[in-house]
């Protein structure tokens, strides 16, 4: 069995899983939303205090399996630096208490294996990676051959939502909220503008969108209408063009490479609309559909179990003092 650990943001995760069978023997996940909620996002030196605590707490139950673990795998990098230190350090701790060596995985491989708990792979496929950090287009051949066909130059998918949440003080993580609020709401009831509609590239852009909304709240405010149904409007709109725009560039990228399987992970995987939409476009093309279940779409240690399996059987291993983390800068 390999144990692995997730703690590239705000949620503090372990999962045991068998390496013969894939079966997912142990998963726990304890999430920090309430906690960052009041600061509208994650406060990474928070979220760092937040682990010392979660970690250990989940780890406790773990230990009936620790004879029969084979190594431990640890979330290095994307992520915020001294969140992802803690779990490097529990893995640390645990290789040399245990004597066995330690994988280190990307989180973003760790979303697109999200697909195949307890599965076998599908490989060659696209993905569209959503998540509050990342949106991107990525052909896969193998877990070591991944290429960016597209991504965003400013926020990210999540991330907008996030934001946008934020403004209509909706709470933390902004996705679930907007998506919500949306369902009641009237989606052709503001005409935002989608994002790089004239660009021929494959490419993502958020901010503008973002921008497009603040003013559109800063107006109601002004006039004094800023209320549950023009909230639920805004959301509406918003998750509407945000879509179109991940669906016009999509479409493009489907004239030109009609891919026969497609995935979409990440967190924002999560949004049923965005699924719904790529379900059509997948109809029309042929395209199989590959989709996490959703309580893997978002941050959790079984994802990265998966991956980890596969970087076993390569014996994958990462000396204990080369083991380091790669943070990104959230804006
Ligand atoms: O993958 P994830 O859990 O963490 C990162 O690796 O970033 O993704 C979290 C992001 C947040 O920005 C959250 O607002 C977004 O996913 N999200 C959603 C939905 N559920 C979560 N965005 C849109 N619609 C949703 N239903
Ligand atoms: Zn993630």
């Amino acid at each position: 069995m390999i144990l692995s650990i997730e703690s590239s943001c705000d949620d503090s995760s372990i999962a045991i899983t068998a390496i013969d069978t894939l079966e997912l023997i142990f998963h726990k996940k304890i999430s920090q939303e309430i906690q960052h909620s009041f600061y509208g996002g994650v406060v990474p030196e928070l979220a760092a205090r937040l682990h010392i605590e979660a970690l250990p707490l989940i780890l406790k139950e773990c230990e009936k399996y620790f004879s029969s673990l084979k190594a431990i795998a640890v979330t290095t990098a994307p992520g915020l630096s001294v969140t992802l230190s803690e779990g490097v350090m529990m893995a640390k701790a645990l290789s040399i208490a245990l004597s066995i060596p330690l994988i280190s995985v990307n989180h973003l491989k760790g979303h697109i294996y999200s697909c195949f708990i307890e599965e076998k792979t599908k490989f060659p496929m696209t993905i569209l990676l959503v998540s509050g950090g990342h949106t991107q287009i990525i052909e896969a051949t193998n877990l070591h051959n991944m290429k960016i066909i597209g991504q965003t130059s400013d926020d990210s998918f999540g991330e907008s939502f996030d934001k946008v949440a934020k403004m209509l003080n909706l709470g933390y993580p902004g996705g679930p909220a907007i998506e919500d609020k949306g369902k009641i709401g009237d989606k052709e009831s503001y005409d935002f503008p989608i994002p790089l509609r004239q660009s021929p590239n494959i490419e993502f852009s958020f901010s503008g969108l973002k921008n497009a909304v603040r003013l559109a709240v800063l107006k109601e405010e002004e006039l004094g209408s800023l209320n549950d149904k023009t909230i639920a409007n805004i959301c509406a709109s918003f998750q509407h063009t945000a879509i179109n725009h991940i669906l016009m560039k999509l479409k493009k990228y489907f004239k030109i490479q009609s891919p026969t399987k497609f995935a979409i992970v990440g967190g924002a995987s999560a949004n049923i609309y965005l699924r719904e939409e790529c379900e059509k476009l997948c109809k029309s093309y042929n395209c199989e559909l590959i989709l996490a279940p959703i309580e893997f779409c978002s941050d959790n240690a079984a994802m990265i179990g998966r991956v980890a399996i596969e970087q076993y059987l390569q014996k994958d291993f990462t000396a204990l003092e080369k083991i380091d983390v790669q943070s990104r800068i959230k804006s």
